[in-house]
């Protein structure tokens, strides 16, 4: 059921977390799909109805860092730094999980995923969820394994329709793609998945340099070569090549195209959409562009190849996820 986030249906969604029932909620980022964290059968709900594997672990989304030591141990004081510049906000920390902490939540792995969401709903949700005993809300991306994640509620009903007790419906998302995660459980902080926070600002809170993930890094689906993939074959093109094949396309093969710089020419009938030019309104809307093109049953969609500067990093890593195919 999908209602308005007022006041009272937060209250009610608590009541329902506390349950042991999923309910899916807006954060900055985009959409999560909830469990109490503490309840490994609710846990295992979220694992059963998005169709992901068991193995990969989910991120813990807590009230403030007060609650980390709940959910962490030999917590770093990169940590601390990185939680008191950008919590409440969009980054996952990779800590040591505390004693506890289901394996259902972490993948069996001796690590936690945390994050302090910004969002008003999700830190209302938090609280209320508080009030009524609760600790953690384990939540993924609200969007079956391996497909596009939701950003508005409507998002999370064409991936779920009844399964999911309650959606908190409070419009588009901020960012419009997910967090950006930080492993610090290494010898070096390593980012696992780039987002709205940049490499530099973590360099510049931490003082130190990142190293770019390697293929060492523990399971993050996020991370995977094929993820966030609409159902048609995606191709990310760069503007010449994408407009001399335009050029070339026959009847017979369906093409939509999100484009950001260049004019649709007259020759082409299927769908287009003109993305923002701008980066935060490019990954704002990305995710409900790339679902309406595929909503369009084109065979293909071709993405023009966006810039290649650092405000496009996360944007350009989940574009190359969706066109990965096998
Ligand atoms: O913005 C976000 O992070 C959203 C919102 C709902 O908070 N959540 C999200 O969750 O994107 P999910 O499950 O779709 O992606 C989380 C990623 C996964 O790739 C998961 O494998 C990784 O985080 N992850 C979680 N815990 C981890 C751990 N202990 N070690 C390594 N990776 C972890
Ligand atoms: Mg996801």
């Amino acid at each position: 059921m999908i209602v308005p986030a007022t006041p009272e249906n937060i209250a009610l969604a608590a009541r329902r977390l506390r349950e042991g029932s999923l309910v899916a909620f807006p954060t900055e980022t985009v959409y999560g799909l909830g469990a109490d964290a503490r309840n490994v059968e609710a846990v295992q709900r979220i694992f059963a109805v998005k169709g992901r594997p068991a193995q990969h672990p989910v991120i813990v989304h807590i009230e403030g860092i007060s609650a980390l030591p709940r959910w962490a141990r030999d917590i770093p004081s990169g940590a601390r730094a990185l939680g008191a510049a950008f919590w409440p906000g969009p980054l996952t920390l990779i800590l040591r999980r505390a004693a506890g902490v289901s394996d259902i939540v972490t993948g069996g792995q001796d690590s936690v995923g945390v994050r302090v969401p910004g969002h008003p709903v999700a830190r209302g949700l938090l609280a209320k969820f508080a009030e009524r005993g609760g600790d953690g809300i384990a939540a993924p991306s609200a969007n079956r394994f391996g497909r596009i994640s939701a950003t508005r509620a409507e998002h999370v009903v064409e991936e779920f329709a009844d399964e999911v007790a309650l959606i908190l419906d409070d419009g588009a998302t901020r960012h419009g793609i997910e967090s950006t995660i930080v492993d610090l459980t290494r010898d070096e902080p390593v980012i696992l998945r780039p987002g709205a926070i940049t490499a530099e600002q973590i360099e510049r809170s931490l003082g130190t340099k990142l190293r770019a993930a390697s293929s060492a890094s523990p399971r993050a689906s996020g991370t995977l070569d094929s993820h966030y993939s609409p159902s048609a074959v995606t191709r990310v093109m760069f503007q010449s090549d994408l407009l001399s094949a335009l050029g070339r396309v026959n009847a017979s093969l369906q093409i939509a195209v999100l484009a950001h710089s260049i004019a649709k020419p007259a020759s082409f009938d299927g769908p287009w959409i003109d993305a923002p030019s701008d980066s935060n309104a490019f990954a704002h809307d990305l995710y409900a562009n790339l679902r309406a093109l595929d909503a369009s049953d084109a065979d293909e969609i071709w993405v023009e190849a966006p810039p290649e500067g650092s405000e496009w990093i996360a944007i350009n890593d989940r574009l190359r996820r969706a066109a990965h195919r096998g």
